[in-house]
Parts: C-alpha cells; structure tokens; sequence
C-alpha cells in the first residue's frame, strides 16, 4: 500500500500575509500523516516563516534548489540550507524550470542525488508537450526523462522517490489528462523503473499526477491503479480548495 501524497505547488504567488493567512487556515484540518501526505511548495522566501507556523501535519517544500553545496552561485538556494531551515520537500526539474531556466535531465539528476545527500524528499517531475503527446511518443519521451533523472540512484532511493508525472498540455491549461492517459503513462513510469530497478522498488516509489487538478476531478483520478496523489497549482492557492485535495488524498 503507497501512502497518497498530495501536493501545492504554489509557484510565484502568494504575499507572506497571504500564505500565513492559509496556514492558519489549514493547520487545524490537515489529516493525519498517517494515512496522507500533504505538502504545500512555496517561494524560497516563505519557507522559513512556514516551516515554523504550520501544523505537524503538513509539510512544507522547496520548488527548486542547487546541486552544489555551497559556492559562487549568486541567486541561487542550497539543499543545506533548505535542510537547515527544516524544509522537508523539493520539486526537481518542473517542467517551468526546462522551459524557462535551461533545467537539463543532467542538472535535474545531480539535483536529485544532492536532496537526498540533505534528506530533502525529491519530487521529480517529468510529462511531455502536446506535439509530442500528438506524434504518440509519449511513453519513449517520458521513459529517456526517467531513465536520465534516476541515473545512478540507488534501489533504496528510488523506493523513497516521489515522481509527478504533468503532461505539459494540461498545466494550467484547465485541459485535464483523462484518468485512462494519466494513469496508463503513470505506468509506463513504473514499469522503466521496474526495468532499471526492481518489480519491489516499482511498487513502493509514489507516483503522482499533476494538471489542472481540482477539487472536482481529483477524486476519479485518485481512484486509478496507479496513481498515488497530485502536484497542484492552481487549485492549491486557496485554503478551502487545498483542504478538499488532501481529503481525496484521504479516501484514496
Ligand atoms: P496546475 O499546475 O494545477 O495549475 O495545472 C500544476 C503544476 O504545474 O504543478
């Protein structure tokens, strides 16, 4: 049994009145880590004031950070410092950061490697364009982006891995996958990994759908075989609508 795992991906939104307003908001009705993993990723200025005001319940992650440790990187964040400050999550290699600030398979492996070197739980993402999806290239596209962000991990890491599998066309488009695309590309995911690793390890690592998830549709989706939760954007900037995410996480 894989623990569901809901997550916000708030992006470049939110004021810090804003986001401490919807942590206040959510602390008391997050459920329990028990049975659901609930997640919100915030702008690296937040991460700090969030950490310390949220519920033990929910969890708070990075949307991106460097693979060096420390150097002469201007701008950039560190998995040291995120682990320092009690970060506990990092999205890696979004599909936002390959098609706006040049993020490679490479970068996006060694990113990988240095969460876990800082005990930050990775959430890798990988989904292909609409050009692609329409030229039925999907599973080749998506298998070379996970055989290329595993390379070199190891079975006890893969195990641990979280993967959001977010076709490109549905991220902030309100164009969902239906739960058939979603669910057959999810796994596609697991069978590469059960090629590269082992049938155990493919059934142990999470694997989450994200687009264009909603209170309205992630229900139908989360009963799918294999998928094990969401990366939500949209859908997760409001503290009503978040709450109902991880209630579905819930009843999956
Ligand atoms: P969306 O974004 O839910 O707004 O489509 C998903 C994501 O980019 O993680």
């Amino acid at each position: 049994m894989r623990k569901p795992i809901i997550a916000g991906n708030w992006k470049m939104f939110k004021t810090r009145d804003e986001a401490l307003q919807f942590i206040y908001q959510v602390n008391q009705n997050v459920p329990s880590t028990e049975f659901v993993d609930s997640v919100v990723c915030c702008q690296a200025p937040l991460l700090r004031d969030l950490v310390k005001r949220k519920g033990e319940n929910l969890a708070i992650g990075a949307q991106n950070m460097h693979y060096e440790t420390n150097g002469a990187f201007t701008g950039e964040v560190s998995a040291q410092l995120l682990e320092n400050i009690g970060v506990e999550y990092a999205v890696i290699g979004h599909s936002e950061r390959r098609e706006y600030f040049n993020e490679t398979d490479e970068s996006v492996n060694k990113k990988i490697h240095q969460a876990y070197r800082f005990n930050l739980q990775p959430i890798l993402c990988v989904g292909e364009s609409l050009d692609i999806r329409e030229a039925n290239e999907t599973n080749a596209f998506v298998k070379a982006q996970v055989e290329k962000a595993l390379k070199d991990l190891t079975d006890e890491q893969v195990s641990t891995l979280v993967i959001a599998y977010e076709p490109i066309w549905a991220i902030g488009t309100g164009k969902t996958a239906t739960k058939e695309q979603a669910n057959d590309t999810i796994k596609e995911i697991r069978n590469v990994v059960k090629e590269l690793y082992s049938s155990k390890v493919s059934e142990e690592l999470r694997i989450q759908y994200g687009g264009s998830v909603k209170p309205a549709n992630i229900k139908e989706l989360l009963s799918m075989s294999d998928i094990d939760g969401a990366l939500v954007g949209g859908a997760s900037l409001d503290a009503v609508s978040f709450l109902e995410l991880v209630e579905a996480g819930l009843k999956k």
